[in-house]
């Protein structure tokens, strides 16, 4: 039995690693300070977790949550592109001194590995596909400028001060528990919960960005590789996180229609700024370092999504 630390674990992605890794039998200790994070996804677990309300940029706090552990999975963020472009200096602030809070907290505590919840965004707006791991990263957001940004630190801290780190550049990771109350929201628990309850989701731009949109549970599949790959596949690298298949927001509307049996149309608004059109990863890299393989597809984690809104809701 190991003990993990999840930074971000009142998050939707935080809250999902914590109940498979108690599912496994591992200790799961907990930090968040519920800027984004909802006490609704850790109540059920709160007893089975040693959970501690604390910010990432409190240096103390972390050198106190770091104490004991094995792995950090580092999620807590506010991840939002939009969010960002109005406020980069506290996007900076959570996104880039929290993560470098966290990694002096785990080298001084002697934490075996760190897992980051890197991001898509890094890539930016280039125009080829898929995009693989090699290619020179372009941010556009400050949210992406800040996501690589705390990727550079993750793999300084390992050739610095060989503490193993791992990035793990999510693609839209969607499922149950993800927050659809915010503007900032993922488009898909936006859209779900919208047609859930009849009402009109909106479409930003003309509806044919598309997403490599992946569903939760390979998520925590590929930081449950990259905690136990062995150092030398693993360690100071970073990995795509996705299905390596893309649909468009306009197929997904579709979708979504023949599964919630919402008869209406999407509503237009104007296209957000530092968006990016186009996203689909190449998963090849954390095929072969980390033996990661999708375990759900798009239909399936929809399908599964839209089960458990309806429970929810
Ligand atoms: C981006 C990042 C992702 C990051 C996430 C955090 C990329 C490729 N991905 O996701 O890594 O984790 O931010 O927020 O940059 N949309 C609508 N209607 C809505 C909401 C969104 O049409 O009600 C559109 C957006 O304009 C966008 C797409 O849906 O084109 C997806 O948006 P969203 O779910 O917010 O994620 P990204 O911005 O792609």
């Amino acid at each position: 039995m190991a003990r993990y630390l999840i930074t971000g674990i009142g998050g939707f992605i935080g809250s999902s690693l914590a109940r498979s890794l108690l599912s496994r039998g591992e200790q799961v200790r907990g930090v968040d300070n519920f800027s984004t994070g909802r006490h609704e996804n850790v109540a059920e677990i709160r007893t089975q977790i040693d959970f501690r309300e604390a910010d990432i940029l409190d240096l103390d706090a972390m050198h106190d949550a770091c104490r004991g552990v094995d792995y950090v999975l580092h999620q807590a963020a506010i991840p939002s592109v939009p969010k960002s472009v109005l406020d980069p200096l506290g996007s900076n602030q959570a996104n880039v001194d929290g993560t470098v809070n966290v990694l002096i907290a785990a080298r001084d505590a002697k934490v075996k590995r760190v897992v980051y919840a890197a991001s898509s965004s890094a890539y930016g707006d280039t125009p080829t596909l898929p995009k693989h791991e090699e290619m020179t990263p372009n941010p556009i957001s400050p949210y992406a400028v800040a996501k690589l940004a705390s990727e550079h630190y993750m793999i300084s801290f390992f050739r610095c001060y060989g503490l193993e780190t791992v990035s793990l550049r999510y693609f839209n990771i969607f499922g149950p528990r993800q927050d659809p109350s915010s503007p900032y929201s993922g488009v898909l628990a936006k859209f779900i919960t919208a047609m859930l309850r009849n009402e009109q989701p909106t479409i930003y731009g003309d509806g044919e960005q598309s997403r490599d949109f992946t569903y939760i549970d390979n998520a925590v599949e590929a930081n449950l590789l990259a905690c136990k790959a062995p150092a030398g596949e693993a360690a100071g690298k970073v990995f795509n996180v996705a299905t390596g298949r893309r649909v468009t927001l306009i197929e997904t509307f579709k979708m979504l229609q023949a599964i919630t049996a919402y008869k209406g149309q999407p509503a237009y608004g104007p296209e957000r700024s530092g968006d990016i059109k186009h996203s689909l990863a190449d998963i090849s890299k954390a095929a072969r370092h980390l033996g990661y393989k999708p375990l759900v597809n798009f239909e399936e984690g929809l399908q599964r999504t839209v089960e458990w809104y309806r429970k929810a809701m």
